[in-house]
């Protein structure tokens, strides 16, 4: 049975990036005989410019209908002026959404090449290897009631919830304590329970989900020290589970130990392991058209693609040890470029990857 692969490439990079990606999927696929069968469609500003609303029926059917899905990037300078309902983000909130893909993950993995190029000191970020469980459909990012209003004395007011219910937080904790089971088992559930009730509940339940899992190290952490931590000593971290918004923020810092945000791959699953994957950075439209982002981070979401949703686990590792064998040749896009190595371009680099699973 053909397993089915929704591929959007979204806005600003997205397209460039997820050429690469798809260059080494399609060669692995007839390498490997893994079965795979792609299908492109529009989200974002790109599917707005078409068809007037960021998440068409058809893209959404696509989605639905596919096992994976793999998403560059959505939005840009061009839409911001578009009504919240029809923004780019929108499209792709909507798929986390209609597809119930509640766990996110994102590792954080220094690839020792890369030392150099992260602004954090080698030895603060040398053999970084965390991974972030990020509530995804949730949380201030989905609670109601949302919007700005015009108040009796005539001032705008904005407004949106943080709310949490006890089984969303009940299934986002299980799926971390799993995750944190098959690494070092120790989890760090990161919170404002000092001054957010749903966050309160959320710490409360994450301890008793807790209890199901006697062999993981659970600890609790307020999100503004969680900050200040991953950048002074992030190696204290195995697994960080936290959430939708706080997630946000902490990804990209966390991404900044790596290297750069462009090596930051994801996963959003479901209950049943089918995904959508991106890289977690956005459409960088001040490089957008340039042919110089960094496609390793949307290369490696391919390798979670291929781990989580299809367990094809040696087709994944050679993706990573392909991108291993091209960072030790030397090429760099400019975001990971330091001093004595060969800057390439977003299509440099997907060649570099390719010819290394070629061998
Ligand atoms: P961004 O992640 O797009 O860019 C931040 C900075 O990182 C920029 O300087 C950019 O050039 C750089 N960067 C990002 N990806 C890179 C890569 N692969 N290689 C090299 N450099 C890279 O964040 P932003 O500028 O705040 O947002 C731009 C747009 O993207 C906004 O419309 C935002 O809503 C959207 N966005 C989308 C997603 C997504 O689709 N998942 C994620 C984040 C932001
Ligand atoms: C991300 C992005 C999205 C988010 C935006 C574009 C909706 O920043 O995937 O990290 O905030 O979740
Ligand atoms: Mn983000």
């Amino acid at each position: 049975m053909a397993k089915k692969i929704a591929v959007l490439a979204g806005d600003g990079i997205g397209p460039e990036i997820v050429a690469e990606a798809i260059q080494v999927l399609s060669f692995l696929n007839s390498d490997m005989a893994l079965g795979l069968s792609f299908e492109t469609a529009l989200v974002g500003g790109a599917a707005y410019d078409a068809f007037g609303t960021p998440l068409p029926q058809q893209t959404l059917n696509l989605c639905k209908n596919a096992d994976a899905v793999l998403l560059g990037a959505v939005g840009g300078p061009k839409w911001e002026p578009l009504p919240h309902a029809v923004r780019p983000e929108r499209g792709l909130l909507g798929i986390r959404s209609e597809l119930n893909l509640f766990s996110n993950l994102r590792p954080a993995i220094l690839y020792p090449q890369l030392a150099e190029a992260s602004t954090l000191k080698p030895e603060v970020v040398a053999g970084l290897d965390i991974m972030i469980v990020r509530e995804l459909t949730g949380g201030i990012y989905f609670g109601q009631p949302r919007g700005i209003r015009l108040l009796e004395n005539g001032e705008q007011q904005g407004f949106n919830t943080l709310v949490y219910c006890e089984s969303e937080i009940r299934r986002i904790a299980h799926s971390a304590f799993k995750t944190a089971q098959k690494r070092n088992r120790k989890l760090c559930s990161v919170d404002k329970a000092n001054v957010l009730e749903a966050t309160e509940l959320w710490r409360q339940v994450v301890t008793e989900v807790g209890k199901d899992y006697p062999d993981v190290q659970l600890s609790h952490m307020y999100v503004d020290n969680a900050a200040m931590q991953l950048v002074r000593a992030p190696k204290q971290f195995d697994v960080i589970v936290t959430t939708n918004m706080f997630g946000d923020i902490l990804s990209d810092i966390a991404a900044m130990l790596t290297g750069s945000i462009g090596m930051l791959p994801s996963a959003s699953l479901d209950a049943n392991g089918k995904g959508m994957y991106e890289p977690i950075h956005g459409s960088a439209p001040d490089i957008a058209g340039q042919g110089i982002a960094n496609p390793l981070a949307t290369i490696l979401s391919v390798a979670m693609m291929l781990r989580y949703t299809f367990n094809e686990t040696a087709a994944a590792e050679r993706i990573e040890q392909a991108v291993d064998t091209a960072l030790d040749a030397g090429v760099r896009t400019p975001d990971i470029y330091s001093e004595g190595m060969t800057q390439t371009s977003t299509s440099g680099m997907g060649d570099a990857v390719l010819n290394a699973l070629k061998g």
